[in-house]
């Protein structure tokens, strides 16, 4: 039986995202905007988006239950958060302070600190309290507007324990309301008890963990950290290879301190390459030519103090931008995905259009999602309503204006 068909509306501007060029500057002259716009949905898909008068008219209109919405309301695809590690135990705080208080990598690292003790707290959590403080941050963040969120691994660092972080993610994605993407980041760094070389490491994972990760369907995408601290090009591109080989989409760490990890990545035909902070013009370049879309993460900038993605260059250059908050205990504790890509869009120039884009389908691409990022027929019905009559308000009123409304898969969860 094919389930019920709902119409939605009126909306003072809904604004479906779509036709809008995949990569590139956006003005916001270019955002398609639909006043008074309402939207068929049937089950979790859209059946149809246009004028609310319009739709009402149609034969499944005509049939539709009416979900009619009073007040002034703008209407958007749901946010995508493509790059999150929101699995985790412990909290970095003291990290934080020392990092403020001009403490350096090496100092906080040898109090305790940094990638290490989170693997270390993450260890010592059982997979049911891993995944439970994951669902209930997953929660939260559905209540901003979070439709679909990455989740990787990272924090185990031996086959056993990135599994059980793997199992955690995906029992969570059974209780939660949005749609969970896990990635595999086994590679996030050598761990400290792992006695041989970083290329036995990465041949490990490779081996006993990369295959059961397939198999029992886990995660299809596999991230490196590529970085003097992590991995070198030179170390990772043989391990990308061989989970290209076994079919798994690719994304890296790139980019963040020093340059390598970019041009590895565009080598092996990553889905998405993030961070950038440090990619100058050669980086910019190649982006411009490739299909691997760069994703900004201005709440690392903001966590560590550093510089922005150079994001307005890599637009001008013709590369795609997409925004992630890259949630996690360390460089990016803050998790809100909206203020942050608000506070991108003014230190790096970007139009709302850009912003909004990065957040919506220039975030499903950066994920290899095609089934969601715009309002159109056939695509995932994830959208969110913001209380305000103007879309400009949102960025403008930087993560200080939230959704009142929002559908997830055809269902209000808020
Ligand atoms: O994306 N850069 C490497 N990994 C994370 C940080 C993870 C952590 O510090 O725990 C990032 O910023
Ligand atoms: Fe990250």
């Amino acid at each position: 039986m094919k389930s019920k068909i709902q119409l939605l509306g009126p909306f003072t501007q809904l604004l479906p995202m779509s036709q809008l060029p995949t990569r590139g500057a956006l003005k916001d002259s270019s955002i398609p905007i639909i006043e008074d716009g309402g939207l068929l949905v049937q089950g979790d898909r859209i059946l149809d988006v246009g004028p609310y008068a319009d739709l009402l008219n149609t034969e499944a209109g005509k049939q539709a239950e009416k979900i009619t919405t009073t007040g002034e309301l703008v209407v958007l695809p749901g946010m995508i958060d493509g790059h999150t590690h929101s699995c985790f135990a412990g909290s970095r705080a003291r990290d934080y302070a020392m990092r403020n208080g001009g403490q350096s990598y090496l100092e906080i690292a040898a109090a305790g600190g940094g990638i290490w003790d989170t693997v270390t707290q993450t260890r010592k959590a059982s997979l049911d309290v891993l995944r439970e403080s994951l669902v209930s941050r997953c929660r939260h963040f559905a209540t901003m507007g979070i439709t679909t969120l990455e989740v990787k691994s990272g924090y185990g660092l031996n086959p056993e324990e990135e599994l059980k972080m793997l199992q955690a993610i995906d029992g969570a994605a059974e209780e939660v309301p949005q749609d969970l993407v896990a990635t595999c980041l086994a590679a996030h760094m050598a761990p400290r008890d792992f006695s041989g070389s970083k290329t036995a490491y990465l041949d490990w994972i490779a081996t006993e963990l990369l295959p059961v990760v397939r198999d029992k369907n886990l995660a299809t995408r596999v991230d490196a950290f590529v970085e003097e601290t992590a991995f070198s090009p030179e170390e990772i591109r043989p391990y990308l290879e061989k989970a290209a080989e076994m079919g798994f989409d690719l994304t890296v760490h790139a980019d963040q301190f020093s340059t390598g990890g970019s041009e590895v990545a565009i080598a092996c035909g990553a889905k998405s390459a993030d961070h950038l902070e440090a990619s100058g013009p050669r980086e910019i370049e190649l982006f411009a030519k490739s299909d691997t879309i760069p994703v900004a993460l201005p709440g690392a900038s903001l966590g560590l103090g550093c510089a922005f993605t150079p994001a307005r260059q890599l637009l001008d250059a013709g590369a795609s931008l997409a925004i992630a908050s890259d949630y996690n205990p360390g460089s990016a504790p803050m998790g809100d995905l909206l203020t942050q890509a608000a506070i991108l869009g003014t230190f790096e120039k970007l139009s709302n259009a850009e912003v909004l884009a990065g957040i919506t389908f220039r975030a499903a691409a950066a994920l290899g999602l095609e089934d969601r990022g715009i309002l159109d027929t056939g695509k995932r019905a994830d959208f969110i309503a913001f209380p305000t009559a103007d879309y400009r308000e949102i960025l403008y009123c930087q993560g200080q204006l939230r959704p009142s409304k929002i559908w997830i898969a055809g269902e209000q969860v808020l």
